[in-house]
């Protein structure tokens, strides 16, 4: 399995349905397959249940579907902050895809529905997460320039 992981903004989902094409594999997304699961969406899950409750169904999602069929699959930005889904990844080639913060800002914009985003400390939080997005990755990728220069970027870096 491909895991693409990064903060939020790093084009994962994007970069990560291109690579699937060119692989020719399915392309998985952590986040879509929890709202799909849960039949409600990220933002709706915090906001009942709460940050601690998503993380769970973040472990649990992300952990059936690495044990699917051979994908792409994009996790979501925090899911790095669980130590069960980081023993869980040493198994697989993971690329990082690496962005300055300011960058992500700036794609990012105000998106309503990234709950970590409307909160105070984004700063802290990529801070947190960079060492654990380098520790379970392979390979380390800049996540500059177009979707598709970056998926080409990701195929040289992990062909053998
Ligand atoms: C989160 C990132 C989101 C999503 C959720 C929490 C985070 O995924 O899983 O909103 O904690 O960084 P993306 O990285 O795909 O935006």
């Amino acid at each position: 399995m491909i895991v693409l992981v990064g903060f939020m903004g790093s084009g994962k989902s994007t970069v990560g349905r291109l690579l699937a094409v060119r692989l020719g594999v399915p392309f998985l997304d952590s986040d879509e397959a929890l709202e799909a699961r849960q039949g409600r969406s990220i933002a709706q899950v915090f906001a009942a249940d709460g940050e601690a409750a998503f993380r769970r169904l973040e472990r649990e999602t992300i952990a059936s579907l690495l044990s699917g069929p051979e994908s792409v699959l994009a996790v979501g930005g925090g899911a790095v902050q669980d130590e069960s889904t980081r023993s869980v990844l040493v198994s697989h080639t993971v690329v990082y895809l690496a962005a300055p913060l300011e960058t992500l800002r700036e794609r990012l914009g105000d998106d309503a529905s990234r709950p970590m985003l409307r909160r105070a400390g984004v700063d802290e939080l990529y801070a947190r997460r960079l060492p654990l997005y380098e520790e379970v990755a392979d390979v380390v990728v800049e996540s500059s320039g177009s979707p598709g220069q970056v998926a080409e970027r990701v195929l040289r870096a992990i062909s053998p």
